[in-house]
């Protein structure tokens, strides 16, 4: 039976505009994510600074504004001064996050130079685990201070004469979670971070600063840690962050059973009811502080994350970039993966920076293989989708749409859509999630709103796999979308079909 859903939009009822950082991504020193992900001097594509530009090239391709870097629980025992200046003197360190060896070939200048390349900007982080105020501020006088002081000429010594301008900065990662070396109560946080944001805006009172929120919605202190953290630190603060991943097999759940897949799939109502949470705790601080100020949020993780640790990797302790967090995605990811950056969308008056966790081989769109080629997961595509057409004025989409009960998030619709206007008014995106295995939906919509509507120009559709199908080196190119999805406009009347377990991105021309 075909599912009936409808649209009810109007370019006058927004949410917002979008952030370009909402499309942000990450990089850890994890893995294979830096050498050999990013950098790969031996590879025959290295650029003359040992960059991989067939990666360059696809992370181009997603036109992603922002990179965090360069952890991550990674930070929380980095030593900013160990990977500048000459590489051979640079020291090889022990890095107890990950249980691996880091030689600080990349570091924060080579990095900086690296996300020049890509089109980006970076997305700094302090060390607030180990180290404090001090390594804090001046990391920003080496980054951001033209000349004149013992660290910005320090840069210029390194060879930057340009300041790398770096206007996000977080404020440690991550830092209620147990795992973290150095982790701290909420208090001991918010009065170590404080001096540190303090120290770093009067270094560089242009910058923006991002405050440690819970780790996840499941962390038993979630929302009492973003209440006593914002308390000490609303002022100097910018932003709060929020990280989530979801997964098939439910480590992160602590479950023994995998979600079968409608409960899989819907899990991005999760991530929409964490949001909301964290808006309201931002919100009752503003309010007990009679602030003007309202927090925004920074979502700088999100994806899917399945294995914890890899399963039938036997990863020798103390190795230089091993094989680590590698997951293959599926056709099934995709689904979810589409409407948890819809749920991040649906936020984007409170959500201005979003990042992907992470970018390149360690639970990311992109893999490489050392010495051979790259290629584009699964979930590489929703994401470019998002990139390419999700950027404008988010339209407070109302979705009617049948649904279908879970044992654990309850009553979730089958269709899960938004609308984006883009910049200059020519064209809005319908993206559009058929969550039932089974069964097509039509998705109608009035956009009598919009003026006359002038045609279809595409419908991009993801549909049609084996479930498990996934995109690996040797086959790179076994889930990819298509154009020619079964869409029209009669007037001002849209109808598309979304076929069963769909990503869909319906491209409307507008006058
Ligand atoms: O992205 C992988 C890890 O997940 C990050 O290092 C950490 O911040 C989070 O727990």
């Amino acid at each position: 039976m075909t599912l009936a859903a409808r649209l009810a939009l109007h370019p006058e009822f927004t949410v917002g505009e979008t952030d370009p950082r909402i499309y942000g991504s990450f990089i850890e020193h994890l893995g294979r994510a830096v050498y050999t992900g990013i950098y790969e001097p031996a590879h025959p594509l290295a650029d003359e600074q040992g960059f991989r530009k067939d990666v360059l090239e696809m992370v181009r391709e997603l036109e992603v504004p922002i990179v965090r870097y360069p952890g991550g629980n990674f930070v929380s025992g980095y030593n900013w001064e160990d990977g500048i200046g000459p590489r051979d003197k640079r020291p090889k360190r022990l890095d107890l996050a990950w249980a691996t060896v880091d030689p600080n070939w990349v570091g924060v200048d080579e990095f900086a130079d690296w996300a020049r390349r890509a089109n980006a900007e970076v997305m700094m982080a302090v060390n607030l685990g180990t180290r404090d105020v001090d390594a804090a501020r001046n990391l920003v006088e080496y980054c951001n201070h033209p000349s004149g002081t013992q660290w910005s000429d320090l840069r210029i010594a390194n060879g930057h004469p340009e300041p790398h301008k770096i206007k996000t900065w977080c404020l440690g990662n991550e830092m209620d979670g147990p795992w973290q070396i150095g982790a701290k109560s909420a208090a001991d946080y918010g009065k170590t971070a404080l001096a540190a944001g303090r120290a770093m805006k009067a270094v560089d009172p242009g910058i923006e600063l991002v405050a440690c929120g819970s780790s996840s919605e499941s962390m038993a202190t979630f929302p009492d840690w973003e209440a006593t953290i914002l308390d000490h630190l609303y002022d100097v603060a910018d932003y709060v962050s929020l990280h989530q991943y979801f997964s098939k097999n439910g480590w992160n759940d602590r479950r023994s059973e995998p979600y079968g897949t409608p409960s899989y799939v819907a899990q991005s109502v999760r991530l929409e009811s964490f949001i909301k949470s964290v808006v309201a705790s931002c919100d009752h601080v503003k309010a007990r502080k009679r602030a003007r100020k309202s927090m925004n949020l920074s979502f700088d993780e999100w994806n899917i994350w399945h294995r914890n640790p890899p399963s039938g990797v036997e990863i020798p302790r103390a190795s230089i970039a091993p094989p680590l967090l590698e997951d293959v995605y599926t056709f099934e990811d995709v689904i979810l993966f589409g409407s948890m950056m819809l749920a991040l969308l649906r936020h984007c008056d409170r959500v201005k920076i979003g990042c992907l966790a992470q970018l390149v081989n360690v639970i990311a769109p992109i893999m490489t293989s050392a010495n051979g080629p790259a290629w584009r997961q699964t979930t590489f595509y929703p994401f470019l989708h998002g990139s390419k057409y999700g950027r404008g004025t988010v339209l407070d989409t109302l979705v009617v749409s049948p649904s279908y009960e879970t044992a654990e998030w309850g009553s979730v619709p089958y269709v899960d859509a938004l609308a984006v206007l883009n910049r200059n008014r020519s064209g809005m995106t319908v993206f559009a999630v058929n969550r039932s295995e089974t069964q097509p939906a039509l998705l109608t919509a009035d956009l009598a709103g919009f003026g006359a509507a002038r045609g279809m120009t595409e419908h991009i559709v993801m549909d049609g796999h084996d479930k498990q199908a996934a995109n690996t080196r040797e086959t790179p190119h076994r889930v990819t979308p298509r154009s020619g999805g079964e869409s029209k406009l009669d007037g001002n009347q849209l109808t598309a079909t979304l076929t069963p377990f769909s990503w869909n991105v319906l491209r409307i021309a507008l006058n």
